[in-house]
C-alpha cells in the first residue's frame, strides 16, 4: 500500500518523459524547421494519462502520509515542490485542451506549454530524488 503512491508518481513521470519527446518533435517542426512528424494524439493520449495520474497521485501521498503517521506536509522539500506543481499541472493540461479541441496556427500559447511542461518534468524528476529519501527515511527505518 506504501509503495502505490511512488509507483503511479514514478509511471507518470515515464509518461511525461515521453511526452516531452514528442512533443519536442513539434517544436523542432514548427520553432526550428525541421523535418519532424508529431504524433498528436499519441502525444495528447500520454500528456493526458500523465496529468491525470500525478494529481491524484499527489493526494494518495498526503493520504498515506496522514495513514501512516497523522500529520501532513513533513517531508519538506518533497511536499513543497509537489504543492509548486499544481499549478503547473493544471496549466499544462488547461492550455493542451485547448490547443487540441480548437486547432489553430499557433505560436504563443505551443511555446508557453512546452516551457511549463518542461518545468513540470524536471520538477518531477526533482520529486524522484527527494521521494526516494522519503522512502529511505520515513518508511523503511
Ligand atoms: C507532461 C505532459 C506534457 C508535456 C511534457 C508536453 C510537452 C509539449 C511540447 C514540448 C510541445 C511543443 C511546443 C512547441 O511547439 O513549442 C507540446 C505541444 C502540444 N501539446 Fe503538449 N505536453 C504535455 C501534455 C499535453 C496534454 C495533456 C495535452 C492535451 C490535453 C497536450 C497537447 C499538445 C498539443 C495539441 C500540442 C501542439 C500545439 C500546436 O503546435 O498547435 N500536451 N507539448
Ligand atoms: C516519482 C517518485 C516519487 C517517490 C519515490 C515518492 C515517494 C513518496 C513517499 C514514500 C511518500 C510517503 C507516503 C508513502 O509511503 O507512499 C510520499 C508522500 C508524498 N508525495 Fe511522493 N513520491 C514521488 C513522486 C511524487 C510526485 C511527482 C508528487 C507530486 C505531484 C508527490 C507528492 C507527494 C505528497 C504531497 C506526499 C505527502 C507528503 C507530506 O505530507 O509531507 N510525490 N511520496
Amino acid at each position: 500500500m506504501m509503495f502505490s503512491h511512488p509507483f503511479l508518481q514514478f509511471s507518470a513521470l515515464l509518461l511525461s518523459l515521453y511526452a516531452f519527446h514528442l512533443g519536442y518533435k513539434r517544436f523542432a517542426a514548427t520553432k526550428l524547421g525541421r523535418k519532424s512528424v508529431f504524433a498528436w494524439k499519441r502525444h495528447v493520449l500520454l500528456g493526458t494519462l500523465a496529468m491525470v495520474i500525478w494529481m491524484p497521485g499527489l493526494g494518495l501521498g498526503l493520504l498515506l502520509a496522514w495513514w501512516q503517521w497523522n500529520i501532513v506536509f513533513i517531508t519538506g522539500a518533497h511536499y513543497q515542490i509537489a504543492l509548486l506543481m499544481i499549478p503547473f499541472i493544471v496549466f499544462g493540461y488547461v492550455s493542451g485542451y485547448i490547443m487540441d479541441k480548437r486547432k489553430a496556427k499557433r505560436s504563443v500559447l505551443p511555446l508557453v506549454h512546452g516551457a511549463n511542461n518542461l518545468l513540470l518534468v524536471l520538477m518531477a524528476l526533482a520529486q524522484l530524488g527527494t521521494g526516494a529519501k522519503v522512502l529511505r527515511d520515513f518508511v523503511l527505518s
